[in-house]
């Protein structure tokens, strides 16, 4: 509704009908605030309702930029289309810099006698009054400015047009306010999120996958040409090798590097579970399916799957992984739409699959689908040369693990360059952990390492004889060193190792806990 200037004046009824459209107006702002969800949408929203509804025009709400101190123009509305120009104001500078500077309201019967009035965006009429107020929450310094000129020429009741602008600016205030403290804690999540993932990326620099040997340098070579590709790659190895930080630094130098890389070790689950587990399932599947669950799949969409173990899941399992491999399509335990993913396969294996496939334990179709570039790392009795910079490399690890400094001498690195290292890296690694725990001096020489009991290890040139591995069955033997002795032989792997005792996973997660055994996570 309009007043036109032959119907103002200072009359108590047109005070009480302008109080009365200002207070209609009040309350269609608040619905603005509570239905629109964006701040955008709400500032321009509100001008809208201003235009509208009450005798104040061409609305401008500009807020304070906390990177530069400057007001930015926010939303601004014509009448006849919305418009939000790049216009800035330092405080101080015009007249909306000089509310935002001094936080007064500002009052002009006609705009085009006030001198501080740059006309910047070009709305205001000249001959018209304008009002101006600060957005502030509490008694802080403002945040922004509202302004808007109203319809008609002076006609006594600019107090009044002023105090309705402000309390708009009150409910506005609050909402800015939220919406800042929004920006600032998405910004600060992404901020973290990029921080850890380029931590991430830098630990599975290639740089961090030690060894100069020409059997890695050729490892790395074929990391660093399948990387750029989509293709399924199977890494092979003795346990303990690195095969798993091989797919992750695939993951990581891949193109798919921002995505997530999901991994999942086969040998640890029955089918099941393995099949919920990375396809997910509907709610009520199966007793416990209390709700819908993603699936490993789901999760690495973009990204990258790493399927350790492949080597051992069961012949209906292969089927089942065959078909996902082949369309990129499966669906949810207990669901019937089918789910199509971009997910890139990396598998995982120190099984001898081709003789697997030969005994007709493992598919062939499956094995040529996973075996399209196979990267074998090689076993770290056949490089020895790269004993010293990794023996260096994992002391420096440990050392921050540690949280103190710890060096090794040469004379502990030439007897660690002598012994088979059945179990590889890993092996090497807790070695290392187990003779860093003796050395209270920080430094790991011949002592300390013999204090591990490497001593009693083959030495270099003859070959391991699995006879002189304890026997996990003798009735002698003491529980804890029977339980440690077969997780020896599964390369810490502890499905595997609760296999050769014959107990289920739970059973010697807990005897591991109870018998205090220390065990790196894998
Ligand atoms: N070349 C390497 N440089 C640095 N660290 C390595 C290297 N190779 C292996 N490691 C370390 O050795 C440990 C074992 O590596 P990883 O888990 O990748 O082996 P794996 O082949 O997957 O073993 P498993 O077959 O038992 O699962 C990890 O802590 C890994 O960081
Ligand atoms: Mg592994």
């Amino acid at each position: 509704m309009v007043i036109s200037p032959s119907a103002v004046g200072t009359t108590g009824r047109s005070r009480a009908h302008v109080i009365e459209m200002h207070l209609d107006t009040l309350y269609q702002v608040s619905q603005v605030l509570s239905c629109s969800s964006g701040l955008q949408e709400i500032l321009s929203g509100v001008l809208h309702v201003l235009h509208e509804s009450s005798d104040m025009r061409c609305g401008m709400v500009s807020l304070l930029d906390p990177g530069s101190g400057e007001l930015m123009v926010g939303a601004a509305h014509t009448g006849t289309r919305e418009k939000v120009e790049k216009v800035r104001y330092r405080p101080g500078e015009g007249l909306m810099g000089a509310i935002l500077k001094e936080g007064d309201t500002v009052m002009v019967g006609r705009i085009a006698d006030e001198p501080r009035f740059l006309d910047r965006m070009g709305l205001y009429a000249p001959d018209l009054p304008f009002v101006g107020v600060p957005i502030r929450v509490g008694e802080d310094n403002p945040i922004g400015v509202l302004a808007a000129q109203p319809s008609c020429g002076d006609d006594g009741l600019l107090e009044e047009r002023a105090r309705f602008l402000e309390m708009v600016a009150n409910l506005l205030a609050q909402t800015v306010r939220r919406a800042w403290d929004l920006e600032q804690e998405r910004r600060a999540l992404t901020d973290e999120r990029d921080r850890l993932r380029r931590q991430v990326r830098g630990g599975y620099h290639l740089d961090n996958v030690v060894g100069h040997s020409k059997e890695m340098r050729r490892v790395f070579e074929q990391v660093r040409q399948v990387a750029k590709w989509h293709t399924t790659v199977l890494v092979r190895g003795e346990t303990g090798t690195g095969k798993e930080l091989i797919a992750n630094a695939i993951h990581y130098n891949s193109p798919r590097a921002n995505g997530h890389f999901v991994k999942l070790n086969c040998a640890a689950l029955p089918d099941n579970l393995l099949e919920s587990e990375l396809f997910g399932h509907e709610r009520g599947a199966f007793t416990g399916a209390v709700s819908q669950r993603k699936g490993r799949f789901e999760q690495a969409d973009g990204g990258t799957i790493f399927l350790d173990e492949i080597g051992e899941i069961s012949q209906a399992f292969q089927a089942k992984l065959l078909r996902v491999l082949q369309e990129g399509e499966f669906e949810r335990v207990g669901g019937t739409r089918t789910l199509k993913v971009d997910v890139r396969v990396i598998a995982a294996t120190n099984r001898p699959l081709e003789e697997d496939v030969e005994r007709g334990d493992f598919r062939e179709d499956l094995y040529y689908r996973l075996n399209v570039m196979p990267i074998f790392v090689p076993a770290l009795r056949n490089r020895s040369e790269d004993i010293p910079d990794l023996a260096r490399f994992l002391v420096d690890k440990l050392a921050k693990a540690q949280g103190r400094p710890l060096d090794i001498t040469d004379s502990a690195i030439r007897t660690l360059m002598r012994h088979e290292w059945p179990g590889n890296v890993r092996e090497l690694e807790n070695c290392l952990e187990r003779a860093a725990i003796m050395s209270e001096t920080g430094t790991i020489d011949l002592d300390a390492i013999n204090l591990t009991g490497l001593e009693d290890k083959l030495p270099l040139g003859r070959k391991p004889e699995p006879e002189v591995e304890v026997d996990l069955d003798d009735p002698d033997l003491d529980e804890r060193e029977r339980v440690i002795a077969a997780l020896e032989r599964a390369g810490w792997v502890q499905a595997k190792a609760a296999r050769l005792l014959g107990m289920t996973p739970r059973q010697i997660a807990y005897r591991i806990q109870t018998l205090k055994i220390r065990v790196r996570q894998f």
